[in-house]
């Protein structure tokens, strides 16, 4: 077909005029890519095409799908070449970002070398291609073991182009809150400047946890999705809070504008780990993952899309 950007500038209209409509406009109904695919983190690449990232599994260390459509996803492939000579095992809700042209920048959660179990910090790798290979950088960026260690990062660029990496404290392994952390970074992505704000922890209504936060920008609203509960239940969520600045304060939503999506809505069970993408200030698009058995993660977590999420004033929803 013939895609109106295509159009409008064979006909020599101004190209920010295109773009006005979506691709697609409906959540997947049905997983997007069907097999494991945890937490997925995805991006648009400056040249169009699509790239997710998930959590490792027997795919890869960090498994990578692409699509030009944002319909169908390739066949799962690894992009990063280890987890990092300060770390071991698995990797956990990577999100990568193109912060100039050839540099892309990975966000990822792992496990100290040393230390307990709940030693989860945060991890640099780069690379000079979406499809990798990502090497790691040599030490964490972010650790916070007193406080149960910093797990769920990923990028945000502010209008204007100011960078900021966001996180998740893991407190719920150390039987503390959870508090949500945003903070200014530096031209290459990651080098941590000022110092870092909480957008918000888990109240009661939250069943003890909030993680797995992604903040876009639109239209006067920072929305920051997160999800809440325990991931392995039918009662993880996606919900959101929103502020007018992006350091907060953030008010969580309440029904009946949120959650976002909870489980039995498109079908899902257990949707969460979501990342919104704001497409060049035209539509946002997002990924989460639901479980493939429909009770639980013990099958897998499937990832699902959604082509255009409807957002204004401050309330977001899947349309
Ligand atoms: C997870 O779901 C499977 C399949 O529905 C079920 O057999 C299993 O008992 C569940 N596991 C837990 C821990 O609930």
């Amino acid at each position: 077909m013939i895609f109106p950007t295509t159009l409008l500038t064979l006909l020599g209209v101004v190209t920010t005029l295109s773009f006005a409509t979506p691709v697609k406009r409906t959540v997947s109904n049905g997983a997007a890519l069907n097999k494991d695919f945890p937490d997925p983190g995805i991006m648009r690449n400056s040249d169009g095409v699509w790239y997710a990232y998930s959590t490792s599994t027997g795919s890869g260390l960090v498994p990578m799908s692409k699509s030009t459509d944002f319909a169908t996803w390739s066949t799962p492939t690894n992009v990063l070449s280890s987890v990092g000579s300060w770390a071991t095992g698995a990797v956990w809700a990577p999100d990568v970002r193109e912060i100039t042209s050839g540099h892309y920048v990975m966000y990822y959660t792992a496990r100290r070398s040393s230390g307990p179990s709940n030693d989860h910090c945060i991890g640099i790798a780069t690379a000079t291609s979406p499809a990798g290979p990502f090497t790691p950088n040599t030490s964490p960026l972010i650790c916070d073991l007193d406080n149960g260690g910093a797990i769920d990062a990923s990028g945000f660029e502010a209008p204007g182009g100011g960078l900021y990496i966001l996180w998740k404290v893991d407190g719920n392994s150390i039987g503390k809150s959870t508090p949500i952390k945003i903070q200014h970074v530096g031209a290459n992505g990651y080098d941590l400047l000022d110092t870092a704000t909480t957008l918000i922890t888990n109240d009661p209504i939250d069943g003890g946890l909030v993680e797995a936060p992604s903040m876009i920008y639109w239209d006067g609203w920072y929305y920051l999705f997160f999800s809440s509960n325990n991931y392995n239940t039918l009662k993880y969520d996606i919900s959101y809070a929103v502020s007018q600045s992006v350091t907060g304060p953030f008010t969580k939503v309440q029904a009946p504008n949120a959650p976002f999506l909870v489980s039995g809505q498109y079908n899902t069970a257990g949707p969460g780990g979501a990342t919104a993408i704001n497409v060049l200030n035209q539509y946002v698009s997002m990924a989460f993952h639901s479980d493939i058995n429909g009770q639980n993660a013990s099958s897998g977590r499937a990832m699902w899309t959604i082509s255009n999420v409807c957002l204004g004033g401050g309330v977001a929803k899947p349309c």
